[in-house]
């Protein structure tokens, strides 16, 4: 299959909207990752979604819709908390997790019987969802288990001559993925994967759980909320690493490495032996989010064979750092003021 590269702009919004209701698929930008959608009331097109990533089937996709109005063709019912949410983040990195109605199909939602929706932001994917008129169900555009793709580049790298067309947006904004959460009650949300609207800035409007998954790893048989938890995430060929301590910890543990092809993804203020590569990270969770993923491509790309990553702080949006990090290390952490070999996980 030929894959066709595309401006996002109106010259292409008919023939993708065209494409998505015979049921094809194709990658769209969003302010998070790039999604690749299908309409998510189209069990085959879902499936070619599933083929495309090479993606487990009992991992459920998100709707996303164009209008917090398109909620009430999918959701069951829809608490007042959701309401309220809605109003103050979407269009925007959040998802939440509702009852689904009959209609809804289940392959779309990996066999549950709940549906996590979601109103990107990015101005050409909304057009796009109105054109269509239906949910378009989007996953992270990557192979399924390698990092997610923040440009069309990283897109056109996993799907080239699997999908027919990828639009291309721009770089995206955040870098992660959107927070998901789910309702406990009628004033307590769960957060099962953290993103871009933080617990700080959920905690303006309820309680805030997070759940175990976010941080810790899931025994093999554990019962999960979000079965996206427990596969191996966003790890590339190299072999990742968290290290722990400071800028005089890291670079002494740096300086002791010995052989490979060592990448580092720093603070910026570090000194670094001349074996060591360094790749975009940076000081704040904000740049951190935004260049984690193409980082760790990158890293692939110049033949590294293993990467050093700086533990990122938690709060905020570090905690949606460090939870793809954890999983793209396998929740391998070096503490580098410890003895530096000191792995836990
Ligand atoms: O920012 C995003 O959310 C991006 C862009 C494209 O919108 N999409 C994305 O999709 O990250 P994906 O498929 O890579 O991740 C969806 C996550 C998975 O962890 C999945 O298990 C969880 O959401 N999820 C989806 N539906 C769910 C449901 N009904 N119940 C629990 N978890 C659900
Ligand atoms: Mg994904």
């Amino acid at each position: 299959m030929v894959t066709k590269l595309a401006k996002a702009d109106d010259n292409i919004l008919g023939e993708a909207a065209e494409l998505l209701k015979n049921g094809g698929i194709a990658a769209i930008p969003t302010e998070t990752v790039y999604g690749l959608a299908a309409n998510a009331y189209d069990v085959e097109a879902v499936r070619s979604v599933f083929r495309a990533k090479g993606r487990p089937q009992d991992n459920p996709l998100i709707l996303h819709i164009s209008s917090p109005e398109m909620l009430n063709d999918i959701a069951e019912s829809v608490p007042p908390l959701a309401m309220t949410l809605a109003e103050s983040f979407w269009a925007g990195p959040l998802t939440m997790i509702f009852r689904r109605k009959p209609h809804v199909p289940a392959e779309t939602c990996g066999g549950l019987d709940t549906a996590a929706v979601r109103m990107p932001r990015h101005p050409f994917t909304l057009k796009l969802i109105e054109r269509c008129g239906f949910p378009i169900a989007a996953p992270s555009a990557n192979t399924s288990g390698l990092p997610s793709p923040t440009s069309a580049a990283h897109v056109y790298d996993d799907m080239n001559g699997k999908i027919p067309l990828i639009i291309d947006g721009g770089e995206c904004r955040y870098g992660v993925e959107s927070t998901v959460i789910c309702f406990v009650n009628g004033d307590t949300v769960r957060i099962l994967r953290p993103g871009a609207v933080t617990p700080e800035m959920l905690r303006e409007y309820c309680h805030v759980e997070i759940d175990s998954g976010v941080l810790e790893k899931l025994a093999p048989d554990a019962k999960v909320l979000s079965p996206g938890m427990k596969y191996k995430h966003y790890s590339p060929a190299a072999e990742v690493y968290i290290l722990k301590g400071d800028d005089g910890a890291a670079e002494a543990f740096l300086r002791t490495l010995d052989g490979g092809k060592p990448g580092f993804l720093g603070f910026g203020g570090e000194t670094l032996p001349e074996s060591v590569t360094r790749f975009p990270y940076g000081s704040t969770p904000e740049q951190q989010a935004e260049n984690l993923f193409a980082s760790l491509r990158s890293a692939d790309a110049a033949g590294c064979t293993e990467v050093y990553v700086r533990m990122p702080e938690t709060e905020g949006m570090g905690l949606a750092v460090y939870n793809r990090l954890l999983r793209a290390a396998g929740f391998r952490i070096i503490d580098a003021e410890g003895d530096g070999n000191a792995l836990r996980g």
